[in-house]
């Protein structure tokens, strides 16, 4: 393994030790929850909107899967704090997986962008933002 190699792993672990963003928005002005069928794993997604309405002022995780699902989820609590929801639904998912840094075998794909997915399902029923058109791909996921 490279030292590179090394340093996203500890990063990961750290992510998955000290989520970021773990919690619950109970006034939540949009969610959603999203499951990965093939493990059973789940995450849900909170967002709240500073009064323009369209800034991301908070967003919060919860839920349970691998430290990958959790450690990605935890990077895209931080990535998208401050930005518009019209951004985060066109972020791409290489964005997220960039931060992730290591590669994912195709089954751990699907774990890393479970939040992402389900924080754009969250923005899209709570500002109509769309739905990117390569979440079609992941037919095994589940969001709603
Ligand atoms: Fe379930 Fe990763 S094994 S989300």
């Amino acid at each position: 393994m490279s030292e590179f190699d090394q340093l996203y792993r500890e990063v990961i672990l750290d992510h998955y030790k000290n989520p970021r963003g773990h919690g619950v928005i109970d006034d939540a002005d949009a969610s959603a929850d999203g499951q990965n069928p093939l493990c059973g794993d789940e995450v849900s997604i909170y967002v709240s909107f500073e009064p323009d309405g369209d800034t991301i002022e908070e967003v919060k995780f919860s839920g349970r899967g691998c430290a990958i699902s959790q450690a990605a989820t935890s990077m895209l609590m931080e990535m998208v704090k401050g930005r518009s929801a019209s951004e985060v639904a066109t972020l791409s998912k290489d964005e997220l997986l960039d931060e992730v840094g290591i590669p994912l075998t195709p089954i751990r794909l699907k774990c890393a962008l479970l939040g992402l997915w389900t924080l754009k399902v969250a923005l899209h029923k709570g500002k109509g933002t769309p739905l990117p058109e390569e979440a079609a791909g992941l037919d095994d996921l589940t969001l709603g």
